[in-house]
């Protein structure tokens, strides 16, 4: 009886002072808010109390002080729920007679705290959404919150120590037992008392041996990679579902293909006379054909047959004509009379423009320019 009412006296007196400490915290942040403005304008004093001013736990840890309200809340709860839970088992041990009061009395007390905690979090939360957290959380407070998770904790601890040494024995004797059968079924081994029953009639120089049964998790682990390498044959071999090494091989080589494409296109500034490669698919010719309409047909004339610039159709050439050399020639300009074309143009349309060039088909003479350069 009396212990009862000293537990329920302490938990009280642990809510009483949790809520002081909420309340607190939220006080301070109106004096927060209020002095604020005050110590912008009067500079001179902000100055002489700075020192005086210790860094706030909060903005130690790095994050804000309505979240450390609301973990300091949280945390000091949960030991609150524990302390009280651990208080409730040591009067069942202790058998305390009239249960029926604290079996209600409990609930209520918790519900109450829930209720507390949770006004006092939303409270907390509500200024902040505004902008700002605005629960002030002084030092002082979160230190109060830690004397009273202190608190809590020896009584934790107190209560523990009740427990243990009433169901200590009767704990380990269940988890002995609760061992020992998981141990059975895991081993499926005969027990020691009748090993005779399993020993194998012969004797080696007094060594004997056990024909004990294979351990039933081994056994079915080996039944289902039994079951499962059927399933890999049929699901590879025989319906050939799956990709075997090779075709996984060249799949994922088609993907990374796929990728480094696309990584190109993202990143046209890669593209050098260097790296520069001959496009055949026919958007990329189709691009090249509406850039050299655009640009270049002025002077090589309609499908490159050659008028102020020379014939592109024709086998004979000037200067380079693989890809890397006519990249060059439009990107560098040419000296008789050819801009340099990456001042107005972007590399990878300067490659589509060169390979739509070099698979133009040949404009004879007289239609086409006559040939410059030498034959290649
Ligand atoms: C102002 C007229 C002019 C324009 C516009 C022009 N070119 Fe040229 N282009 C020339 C002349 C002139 C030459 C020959 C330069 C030389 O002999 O040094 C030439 C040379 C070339 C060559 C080298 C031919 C060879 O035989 O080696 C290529 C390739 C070429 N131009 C492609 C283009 C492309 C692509 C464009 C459009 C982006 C273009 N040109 C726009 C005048 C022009």
């Amino acid at each position: 009886m009396k212990s009862r009412d000293k537990i329920k006296k302490a938990s009280l007196l642990m809510m009483l002072l949790i809520a002081n400490l909420g309340l607190m915290a939220q006080d301070s942040a109106a004096t927060v808010v209020a002095t604020a403005p005050a110590a912008v304008t009067s500079a001179p004093v902000a100055v002489a109390s700075a020192p005086e001013i210790s860094v706030p736990i909060y903005e130690q840890m790095g994050i804000s002080s309505t979240m450390l309200f609301i973990i300091m809340n949280v945390f000091t709860f949960v030991l609150l729920a524990v302390m009280m839970s651990m208080a409730s088992s040591t009067k069942n041990i202790l058998k305390f007679k009239d249960e029926e009061r604290k079996k209600s009395s409990m609930p209520k007390m918790i519900l109450a705290l829930v209720g507390l905690f949770a006004s006092s979090s939303l409270m907390a939360a509500e200024p902040a959404a505004e902008g700002g957290s605005l629960i002030g959380f002084p030092n002082s407070v979160f230190w109060a919150y830690i004397m009273v998770d202190v608190v809590l904790i020896m009584f934790i601890i107190y209560f523990a120590g009740i427990v243990k040494g009433t169901v200590a024995d009767e704990i380990e004797q269940r988890s002995l037992f609760r061992w020992r059968k998981l141990n059975q079924a895991l081993t499926n081994a005969v027990p020691i008392e009748n090993e005779a029953s399993i020993l194998i009639d012969h004797d080696y120089d007094g060594i004997t041996e056990l024909d004990n049964q294979l351990p039933p998790w081994w056994k079915y682990g080996f039944y289902v990679t039994i079951v499962w390498g059927i399933g890999y044959l049929f699901y590879y071999q025989v319906f050939e579902i799956g990709n075997l090494q090779e075709a996984e091989y060249l799949a994922e080589m088609a993907a990374g293909d796929l990728q480094e494409a696309e990584y190109k296109k993202a990143h046209p500034e890669l593209i050098t006379a260097e790296t520069a490669e001959l496009l055949t698919d026919a958007s990329s010719i189709a691009a090249g054909k509406t850039t050299f309409d655009t640009y270049c047909v002025s002077c090589h004339m309609e499908g490159g047959r050659g008028g102020v610039g020379p014939n592109l159709t024709d086998k004979h050439w000037i200067y380079d004509n693989d890809i890397k050399g006519v990249f060059t020639t439009i990107s560098e300009g040419a000296k008789n009379g050819m801009t340099a074309w990456k001042a107005l143009l972007p590399a990878d349309q300067i490659q589509e423009v060169a390979s739509y060039v070099l698979q133009l088909e040949y404009v004879a003479p007289p239609e086409g320019k006559i040939p410059q350069g030498t034959e290649k």
